[in-house]
């Protein structure tokens, strides 16, 4: 099974948006680098989109590339959209002003850092990069080419999910949420070898879609992860992952990946506690708001013309090349992210609760090593910590 046959929220077809972002211009013309199951993802959101249009792909494997426009774009569009082996070629073949990422990990920080620094903006698939270290490298590229790099983490873009953070401020804010996640898929391929399949794989989105919840910045993470004896995969694939917040607020994540019988949904099921109530969200349907002191509130549904997931990211990258706001997940704010998943990994690993700000600074010595060797970017010698670098953005 590959990643990209991972269930989204809703179906994408019910995700179409009617309505064209706020300033919004004419359709950014994007190249999809990656030809893989996600990357086909990727064809087919650009394909239906109405702020992008496709006019290259590429893949490193010698004509995936033109394999997968044959697979997915429908014949009587396939003429205009070029294809190859290499990213800048493609790019200024088919004048390109954007590229979308969706090579493997270990390709993310070399494909986005050459896309810009040929002056194409990038939407990355998640994550950022192959380690913390990278996607700072990263963050700082985009400083010193100027160009904008978001990446797209696709279950933040679910209207209940920020619904459920309306729900929660109408009762004081959340300060303390609790995601339980369960399921038992058979993928086979890399994921049943990793070491931290859920933590790294999987639950990068809960510890994303924990960031849309709660005010503030995270400060620490503690995590325990184990095997189940009955377990098919060989890392761990069950963690409890405790995320504070420098608001007070602690985000607790417990998921299994070898969990047969009671499932839940593939955003997992989420309970926010507030002063003044809490609300509960299936990942699923709306979510609902047990006010303290009254009546059960169901959520709103959200509007028929919402855009969902891969859409959403495409929509809100592309809104902003036209003049609109910055996205959320643009990389120094993505990178976050990323550091609560390294830092999970190494509490696990280590028995020991892990400081962000330890880990951003040693990813800042890492990235700066990187940049080094690269020659092109000296943007992390003005970052005075990794802290501090991130939230310049
Ligand atoms: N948001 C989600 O829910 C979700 C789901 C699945 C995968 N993903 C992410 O999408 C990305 C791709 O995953 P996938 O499942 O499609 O992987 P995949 O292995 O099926 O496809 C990756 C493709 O990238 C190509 N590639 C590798 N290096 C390249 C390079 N330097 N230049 C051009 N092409 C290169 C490979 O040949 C391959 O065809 C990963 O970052 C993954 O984490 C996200």
């Amino acid at each position: 099974m590959s990643a990209a046959s991972e269930p989204t929220a809703v179906p994408a077809a019910a995700a179409v948006p009617a309505v064209p972002a706020p300033g919004e211009g004419a359709l950014v013309p994007v190249v999809v680098v990656g030809a893989g199951g996600m990357g086909k993802a990727w064809i087919s959101t650009v394909l239906r989109s109405d702020t992008a249009r496709l006019v290259g792909v590429v893949d490193v494997i010698d004509g995936a590339a033109a394999k997968a426009v044959a697979e997915v774009v429908p014949t009587t569009e396939q003429a205009g959209i070029a294809t190859g082996t290499d990213t800048l070629d493609v790019a200024q073949r088919a004048q390109a002003e954007a590229v979308i990422d969706v090579t493997i990990p270990a390709a993310h920080h070399p494909v986005t850092a050459d896309a810009l620094h040929a002056g194409l903006p990038v939407l990355g698939e998640k994550p950022c990069a192959a380690t913390l270290a990278e996607a700072v490298s990263l963050a700082g590229h985009a400083e010193a080419t100027g160009k904008l790099f978001t990446v797209s983490q696709s279950r933040r873009h679910n209207p209940h999910l920020h619904e459920a953070r309306r729900l929660a401020d109408s009762l004081g804010g959340a300060g303390i949420v609790n995601t339980r996640f369960s399921k038992a898929p058979r993928f086979g391929g890399f994921r049943e070898e990793m070491a931290h399949p859920l933590i790294i794989d999987m639950a990068i989105h809960a510890f994303d879609a924990g960031r849309v919840l709660i005010d503030g910045t995270p400060v620490s993470v503690t995590a325990t992860s184990y095997n189940p004896s009955w377990s098919w995969y060989a890392g761990d694939a069950a963690a409890t992952v405790v995320i504070t917040y420098d608001s007070g607020a602690v985000h607790t994540f417990s998921g299994s990946w070898c969990s047969p019988g009671v499932e839940t949904s593939w955003n997992g099921e989420w309970t926010l506690s507030c002063g003044g109530g809490s609300v509960a969200w299936d990942g699923e349907t709306p979510p609902t708001a047990c006010p303290a002191d009254g009546e059960q509130i169901v959520g709103r549904a959200p509007a028929a013309d919402a855009r969902w997931e891969l859409d959403a990211s495409l929509a809100e990258f592309c809104a902003a090349l036209r003049g609109g706001p910055t996205p959320a997940s643009e990389v120094h704010g993505n990178v976050w992210t990323q550091a609560i998943v390294e830092a999970a990994v190494r509490s696990a690993d280590s028995g020991q609760r892990v400081q962000l700000a330890d880990l951003l600074d040693e990813a800042l010595e890492g990235g700066r090593a990187l940049d080094s060797v690269d020659g092109r970017s000296r943007a992390l010698q003005a970052w005075k910590t990794g802290r501090a670098g991130l939230s310049i953005g």
